[in-house]
C-alpha cells in the first residue's frame, strides 16, 4: 500500500471588480507575486499583511475577451490568470492522483460573490475546473482504454440548513432531506443518495444542468438562500485492470461552499437569540475542524476533532486529514470595501494549508469481495474434485459445495452487471432528459417565456417558463393544463394570468395578488414587452423574453438581480445616480452613501419576504426599512455614519423596535426556519407552538430613539444666556417634536447672571469659574406619543466630559409635556479644552420614546462629581496620581497656573499704572483727555445689543415653529393667521427697538469721543 503525507495545497484567486465596486471607486488592495499574496488595510496603508499559498491567480486585470465571451491574458505570457491556467495547475493535479487511486478534493472557499463558482464551475465560455476536469477524465479514459475498464459515478447534493438535498433526484422529496450514516469500511455517507454511471463529460453535464435547476427551484420553493448552501458533487471512478486483476478506485470530491461572510461583522450588538444555529454551522464546523487539524500538524495537543458536528465535516472527513489528496481554492474581491472578509478568507487558507492528510491508493472493496468470491470459488471446486477422487458417495455434501458455488456465481455475476444495469437505466433517463432539452431549445425559438433570475448568478437564466397561445393561469395551483406553476413566498394559489394572443403577451394580476412590472406595483391588464422585469409574490424574480421576432441581440446578463432591485427601489424613491431630485446622493455619489444604497437594495426583498411570512404566520408585525443618521450630524455638526435599519412594528398595539442590520439578517434566517417548519408541519397537520421567547419575529419591548436636537452651546463662552426652541429630527428628517431648552450661566449658587457679566473676550473665562444651567423646559407636539397614546417620553444628553448620559425623568401620554428639567454644571478652573468644546459643540439632545412595559432610562452618576448643592462638577483636571506622565503634566500644569495668576495680577497693575498715568497726562494737559478709548463703552453697548438680541432669537424662533395644526378648519386658519401677524408685529418691534438701541448708543459714545 502506497501511503505517504502530505499537506492540503492552496491557491489564491482574486477576481476582476463587479459593478458594485467600480460604482463605488473601489480601490484594489491585493498585490501578488507568484506564490505570494499581500494585502493592505484601506484605513491603514502602512498596515500590509503578505501570505505564501502554493498558487495565487491574478484574475483581476489584464484580460480581454475573445467573441465567445471567454477571458484570455491581454498579451501572450500576461500575467491574467484565466481558467485554463487554474486548471492546468490545480485540475491536472486532481485528475492526475484520482487516476493513480487516491481520493482527491477540491475546496472552494471565499465571500459570497467573490467568485468560488466562478472557479469551480464557472459561467459560459469560461468552463470552471468541474467541467474540464470532467473533460479530461473521460479523455484519458479513452486513451487508457487498451489496460483498464473504467466506470464513473455521478452524484451532486446540496446541503443547506444542514439537511443534505439530493440534486438529482426528481421526485418529490422527503421533509428533512436525506440521512448521513457511518458505516465502518465506508466511513459517513448519504443513504439513498443517487449516483448516476456517466460514460461522457456531456452526460456528466447534462446532469450537472439537472442540479442546478432542482437547486433553484428548491431555493425559491423553500425561499431559501443559495449562497448560504453547501454544494458538493462527487465523482467516483473505479479501474478494472483485467491483467493484473486489480481495481482502484477513487473519489472526487468537489465542494463549492457557502459564502464565508461572518453575519455579524457589524459586530457591535449581540442579538437575543443566538446566531440561526445551522445559519452556517457546516461552514462553522469546517472552521474548527481546519484549526484543530492545524494544531494537530504543528504538534499540538489535540484531544478531539469535531468532525462529527456538522453534516459537511462528516461527507469531507477523508479530505481533512484523511485519505485524500486536497486542494482548496480560496477566492477574494480585490476591493478596499472587502478587506475584513479578504483578510478572513487567507488566514483561513493559510490555516488549512498545514493540514497533513495521508492518501492510499484504495483498494475497491467490490473487487475484494470478488476476488474473495473466486478464492472461495477455487477452494471449493478443489474440495470437489478431491471428493470425487476420493470415490466416495458424497452426494449430500457434493450438493451443498454445487449450491454454494452457484450462488458465488450469481454473486460475482451480479457484481459486475451492476454497472451495466445502472448504465442502461441511466442512459435511459439521460436520453429522456436530452428530449427534454432539445424540446426546451426549440421553445425557445418558438414562443415568449420567462426566465428566472437568482440573487446567484449561477442560477439565473436557468428555469424557463414559456407562454404558448391562449390564456395561461400562474400560481401555485398546477391542477390544470392550461396552467404555470410557481411556487414561492406570496405566491397565490391563483396569482396572474398571462394571455397571448394576437401576437401580443399581456399579464393580468388576481384580485390580491403582488405583480410588479418593471418596479411598478401593476393591478390591471398590463401589455408586456421584451425584457420586461417581472416580480410576483414576495420575490419570485423573471425577465419577459418575448416573440422570436422581438428580440435583437441583446444580452439578458445586464439585467441581473440587483438590477430588479436597484428599479424596485427607484420606485420607492431611493436611487443614486444622476436623478436629479435623487434621495441619496448626486452625479458624485458618496461612496459611504452608496455602500447604504447597496445594502437597502440588498435587504429590500428580505425585508418583503418577512413581511409575507409574518402574515402567513400571523405574527402581526410589519417590517420596514430605514436610513440612520440620513440627516443628522454629531455634537461637531459633523454627518454620522449612515446605515441601514429595519424598523419592526406590531400592528395591533403598534409596539416598535429598531433592528440592525446584522440582526435582521440573523432574524430573517431564523424566521425562514420557522416558517419551513410551519410548513411542513402544516402539511402533516400538526402546526407547532413556539415558545415566544424562542421567536424571531418578537422582542421584549425597550427605549427606542425617536431623534436629536442641537443645542449650540457658544453663547455660555460669553456668559450670554440662550432660550432655544429646538427641532427634533428623526434619523430621516421627520420633524418628531419641538424641544423647548435654555442655557443660563449663573451664580455658583443658581442665580442667573446680570448683563454686566457678559463677556467680551471668552479667553477671560481660562482658570476661572464657569456656572450654568441646562433647562429642558417643554416638548410640543410629540409624534410619538401622537401616534400613540400609551407610550411616554425622556431626553437624554452628555456633556463635555461625562461619559454617561443623563436622563430627564419620564414623562407619559402626554403630546405637550413639561419636563422642567434643570441641570446645574460647573467647571472649577476653566481650561482651554472646554473652551474650544463650547465654542465648537452642540450638546445633543436625544429624544428617546418608551412604550408601555419597557423599563424607564436611567441616568448612571458613578462617574459623575456631585456637589451637596446638586451641582455637577465638569472639566475635572485629570487624575494627579496616575503615571508618572500625568504628574508631570499635572504638575507642569501647577506651574503654568501659577504663572498665570502672576501675570494676571501684574497686568492688573499695570492697567491701575496706566490709569494713573493718563490721569496725569490730562491733569498736565489742562483737564482735557487727548482721545481716551472709546473701546469699554463700545463694549457695554455691545454687550446690551447681544442680550436684548437674544429674546429677539427667541422671538424668531417661536414665530419659525408657529404652524397651523393638522387638523384645522377655516376657522382655525384665520385665528392661526391673526396669530402670526401678532407674531411677526411683536419680533419687528423688537429687532427695531435693539437696533435703534445699538445705533442710539453708539452715537452718543461717537460724540463724546469726538
Ligand atoms: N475570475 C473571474 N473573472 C471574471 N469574472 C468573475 C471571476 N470570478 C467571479 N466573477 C464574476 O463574479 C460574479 C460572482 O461570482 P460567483 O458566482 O463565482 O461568486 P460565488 O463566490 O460563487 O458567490 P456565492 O457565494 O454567492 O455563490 C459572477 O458574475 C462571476 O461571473
Ligand atoms: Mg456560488
Amino acid at each position: 500500500m502506497d501511503m505517504q503525507k502530505d499537506c492540503v495545497r492552496v491557491a489564491v484567486r482574486v477576481r476582476p471588480f463587479n459593478k458594485r465596486e467600480r460604482d463605488a471607486g473601489s480601490r484594489c488592495i491585493i498585490s501578488m507575486v507568484p506564490s505570494s499574496i499581500t494585502i493592505q488595510d484601506p484605513r491603514d496603508p502602512q498596515n500590509r499583511r503578505s501570505f505564501c499559498f502554493d498558487y495565487t491567480y491574478w484574475s483581476h486585470s489584464g484580460f480581454i475577451q475573445d467573441d465567445t465571451g471567454k477571458y484570455l491574458p491581454e498579451d501572450a505570457g500576461g500575467r491574467y490568470a484565466d481558467q485554463d491556467s487554474v486548471f492546468h495547475d490545480l485540475g491536472e493535479g486532481i485528475l492526475e492522483n484520482s487516476l493513480q487511486g487516491y481520493n482527491a478534493t477540491l475546496l472552494a472557499y471565499g465571500q459570497t460573490g467573490s467568485g468560488k463558482s466562478y472557479s469551480m464551475m464557472g459561467y459560459g465560455a469560461n468552463k470552471g475546473l468541474v467541467p474540464k476536469l470532467c473533460e479530461r477524465l473521460f479523455e484519458s479514459i479513452r486513451e487508457n482504454q487498451d489496460t483498464r475498464r473504467c466506470q464513473v459515478f455521478f452524484s451532486m447534493l446540496e446541503i443547506y440548513n444542514e439537511q443534505v438535498i439530493d440534486l438529482l433526484f426528481r421526485g418529490s422529496r422527503a421533509a428533512g432531506g436525506l440521512r448521513v450514516r457511518e458505516e465502518q469500511n465506508r466511513g459517513f455517507y448519504v443513504e439513498g443518495l443517487r449516483t448516476v454511471p456517466c460514460e461522457t463529460a456531456q452526460q456528466v453535464e447534462q446532469l450537472m444542468e439537472q442540479g442546478t435547476r432542482t437547486r433553484t427551484t428548491a431555493a425559491t420553493h423553500m425561499n431559501a438562500n443559495s449562497s448560504r448552501s453547501h454544494m458538493l458533487i462527487s465523482l467516483q471512478l473505479k479501474q478494472i485492470f483485467s491483467k493484473e486483476s486489480t481495481t482502484k478506485q477513487s473519489n472526487i470530491n468537489l465542494v463549492d461552499l457557502a459564502g464565508s461572510e461572518r453575519q455579524r461583522s457589524s459586530g457591535s450588538e449581540a442579538d437575543r437569540l443566538k446566531e440561526g444555529l445551522a445559519i452556517n454551522l457546516s461552514l462553522t464546523t469546517l472552521g474548527n475542524v481546519i484549526s484543530a487539524l492545524a494544531d494537530v500538524a504543528v504538534g499540538k495537543k489535540v484531544v478531539h476533532i469535531p468532525y462529527r458536528e456538522s453534516i459537511l465535516t462528516k461527507l469531507l472527513q477523508s479530505a481533512l486529514g484523511g485519505n485524500s489528496r486536497t486542494v482548496m481554492i480560496a477566492t477574494l474581491s480585490p476591493a478596499d470595501i472587502c478587506y475584513e472578509e479578504s483578510l478572513s478568507t487567507l488566514r483561513y487558507a493559510e490555516r488549512a494549508k498545514r493540514i497533513q492528510n495521508r492518501a492510499v491508493v484504495n483498494e475497491s472493496p467490490t473487487e475484494r469481495l470478488v476476488k474473495e468470491l473466486k478464492a472461495e470459488n477455487a477452494r471449493l471446486l478443489q474440495r470437489l474434485s478431491r471428493l470425487g477422487q476420493e470415490g466416495r458417495r458424497a452426494s449430500d455434501e457434493t450438493k451443498e459445495i454445487r449450491q454454494l458455488l452457484t450462488h458465488n456465481e450469481l454473486q460475482i455475476k451480479a457484481i459486475q452487471t451492476l454497472w451495466e444495469q445502472h448504465l442502461q437505466e441511466a442512459l435511459k433517463d439521460l436520453e429522456e432528459q436530452y428530449a427534454n432539452i432539445t424540446k426546451e431549445r426549440r421553445m425557445m425559438q418558438m414562443h415568449p417565456y420567462i426566465l428566472n433570475i437568482n440573487e446567484d448568478t449561477q442560477l439565473s437564466g436557468v428555469v424557463k417558463l414559456f407562454i404558448q397561445e391562449g390564456e395561461w393561469d400562474v400560481g401555485r395551483s398546477d391542477s390544470s393544463p392550461k396552467s404555470i406553476s410557481i411556487k414561492g413566498l406570496g405566491i397565490q394559489e391563483h396569482h396572474a394570468v398571462f394571455r397571448n394572443e394576437q401576437r401580443r403577451v399581456t399579464l393580468t394580476p388576481v384580485a390580491g395578488a403582488k405583480v410588479i412590472v418593471n418596479g411598478n406595483t401593476i393591478c390591471q391588464t398590463t401589455v408586456l414587452k421584451h425584457m420586461d422585469r417581472l416580480i410576483l409574490g414576495s420575490n419570485c424574480t423573471y425577465l419577459f423574453i418575448g416573440f422570436p421576432s422581438e428580440r435583437g441581440g441583446d444580452d439578458w446578463n445586464s439585467y441581473d438581480y440587483d438590477y430588479f432591485q436597484a428599479e424596485l427601489a427607484t420606485a420607492e424613491g431611493i436611487h443614486i445616480g444622476d436623478q436629479s431630485e435623487s434621495s441619496l446622493g448626486s452625479n458624485q455619489t458618496d461612496p459611504s452613501l452608496l455602500a447604504v444604497f447597496y445594502d437597502y437594495i440588498k435587504l429590500m426583498p428580505m425585508v418583503t419576504e418577512a413581511n409575507q411570512m409574518s402574515r402567513e404566520l400571523n405574527k402581526g408585525v410589519e417590517f420596514k426599512l430605514e436610513i440612520k443618521n440620513l440627516v443628522l450630524s454629531d455634537s461637531k455638526g459633523h454627518d454620522l455614519k449612515k446605515d441601514i435599519a429595519v424598523r419592526v412594528t406590531t400592528l395591533g398595539n403598534k409596539q416598535v423596535w429598531m433592528w440592525s442590520k446584522a440582526k435582521f439578517i440573523n432574524r430573517k434566517f431564523l424566521m425562514e426556519e420557522m416558517y419551513q417548519q410551519h410548513q411542513t408541519a402544516q402539511r402533516e397537520e400538526n402546526v407547532p407552538t413556539f415558545a415566544r421567547d424562542q421567536d424571531p419575529f418578537w422582542d421584549p419591548v425597550e427605549p427606542l430613539i425617536l431623534g436629536t436636537a442641537h443645542l449650540w452651546l457658544q453663547t455660555l463662552a460669553f456668559r450670554i444666556p440662550l432660550e432655544e426652541q429646538l427641532e427634533v429630527l428623526g434619523s430621516e428628517g421627520t420633524e418628531e417634536a419641538i424641544l423647548q431648552a435654555q442655557l443660563v450661566p449663573c451664580s455658583s449658587t443658581g442665580l442667573p447672571l446680570s448683563e454686566d457679566d457678559i463677556l467680551i473676550d471668552p479667553s477671560e473665562l481660562l482658570g476661572r469659574r464657569l456656572d450654568f444651567q441646562v433647562v429642558l423646559e417643554q416638548c410640543c407636539g410629540l409624534r410619538w406619543i401622537r401616534e400613540a397614546h400609551n407610550r411616554g417620553v425622556q431626553v437624554g444628553f452628555k456633556l463635555f466630559d461625562c461619559s454617561q448620559p443623563m436622563y430627564t425623568p419620564a414623562v407619559w401620554h402626554n403630546i405637550n409635556p413639561l419636563l422642567d428639567h434643570r441641570v446645574h454644571f460647573a467647571s472649577l478652573q476653566t481650561s482651554q479644552s472646554l473652551l474650544d468644546y463650547l465654542q465648537s459643540s452642540a450638546v445633543v439632545l436625544e429624544l428617546w420614546g418608551l412604550q408601555d412595559g419597557c423599563a424607564e432610562l436611567t441616568s448612571t452618576l458613578d462617574e459623575m462629581i456631585m456637589t451637596s448643592d446638586g451641582i455637577f462638577i465638569i472639566d475635572k483636571p485629570g487624575p494627579a496620581d496616575s503615571g508618572s506622565l500625568d504628574c508631570d503634566l499635572s504638575s507642569s500644569f501647577r506651574v503654568l497656573q501659577r504663572e498665570l495668576e502672576e501675570m494676571r495680577s501684574l497686568n492688573s497693575l499695570l492697567k491701575k499704572e496706566n490709569q494713573n498715568l493718563r490721569e496725569q497726562l490730562a491733569a498736565r494737559n489742562g483737564g482735557c483727555s487727548v482721545r481716551p478709548s472709546c473701546d469699554a463703552d463700545f463694549a457695554r453697548a455691545l454687550k446690551i445689543f447681544y442680550h436684548s438680541m437674544t429674546s429677539v432669537r427667541a422671538q424668531l424662533q417661536r414665530l419659525r415653529r408657529h404652524r397651523p395644526s393638522e387638523e384645522s378648519d377655516l376657522l382655525g386658519l384665520r385665528f392661526f393667521v391673526d396669530e402670526q401677524s401678532r407674531l411677526m408685529r411683536n419680533f419687528s418691534e423688537q429687532l427695531e427697538e435693539c437696533v435703534s438701541k445699538l445705533k442710539q448708543d453708539v452715537a452718543a459714545i461717537i460724540c463724546e469721543y469726538s
